[in-house]
């Protein structure tokens, strides 16, 4: 069976990684979580006191680090230069900066360049802002996800206080619009819907939910493949 390149693309909030996480658990491929990927390059950054703003610093930022991705205890976790950096990522501040270091042209070739590598053989789902528009343009399956902002930041908001974070509602719904803000304007690779791309809106629809209508997709895919083939 072809092994697929599935792009899950779309604003945080609403529900990419677990989502892409259960999807690529059921159908035995790897899972690529581009945004922590961005999130490795920005916690480096900060660590090194270097600023967004300074992209020859960020290039060979990006040529120094090591980014991998492994399973510990069942879990998914990222490696910065082998250590386990998959809490430290998803600070507010983290965060913030991360829309920040994404916008740098330099740091989206690298990353692009190592998400590539990792996901031309195929049997992989990425999520991301620009998976299904820039990195696979020509991804058997992309999917779209959407949802209101406030919705997006209550569940933003539930998912840090469930990890002991001290957040605030109103802090949180702010910042994920700031994030949203400069994904969407930044000049290199925007978030921005493929054509192609199936456009599932999340906003009252919960986790079961949206998978069926993922598995739905993957399987007439290979309905019409093996129509195709006859
Ligand atoms: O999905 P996330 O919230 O972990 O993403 C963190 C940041 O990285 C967010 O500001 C968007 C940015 N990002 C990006 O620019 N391109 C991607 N492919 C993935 C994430």
């Amino acid at each position: 069976m072809k092994k697929l390149i599935i792009a899950i693309d779309g604003p945080s909030g609403v529900g990419k990684s677990t989502l892409s996480k259960v999807l690529a658990h059921e159908l035995g491929y790897l899972n690529l979580d581009t945004g922590a990927m961005y999130r490795t390059v920005a916690l480096a950054a900060s660590r090194r006191s270097i600023d967004a703003s300074d992209h020859d610093a960020l290039r060979l930022l990006c040529d120094e680090i090591v980014i991998e991705f492994s399973i510990k205890g069942g879990k998914d976790c990222v490696l910065l230069n082998n250590e386990d950096v998959s809490a430290e990522i998803r600070t507010p501040e983290i965060s913030l900066l991360t829309a920040a270091v994404a916008a740098c042209s330099e740091v989206r070739q690298a990353m692009v360049a190592r998400q590539r590598e990792l996901g031309n053989a195929g049997g992989v789902v990425l999520e991301g802002r620009d998976i299904g528009t820039v990195v696979f343009p020509d991804a058997d399956i992309k999917f779209f996800l959407k949802a209101s902002a406030g919705v997006r930041g209550r569940r933003r908001f539930l998912e840090l206080q469930a990890n002991g974070a001290d957040v605030e509602l109103a802090r949180t719904i702010a910042e994920v619009e700031a994030r949203d803000e400069a994904d969407i304007n930044r000049a290199t690779s925007p978030l921005r819907q493929a054509e192609d791309a199936l456009v599932i809106d999340t906003t009252n629809l919960d986790i079961p939910q949206v998978l069926e209508r993922m598995f739905e997709t993957v399987k007439d895919f290979f309905c019409e493949q093996g129509e195709g083939s006859r």
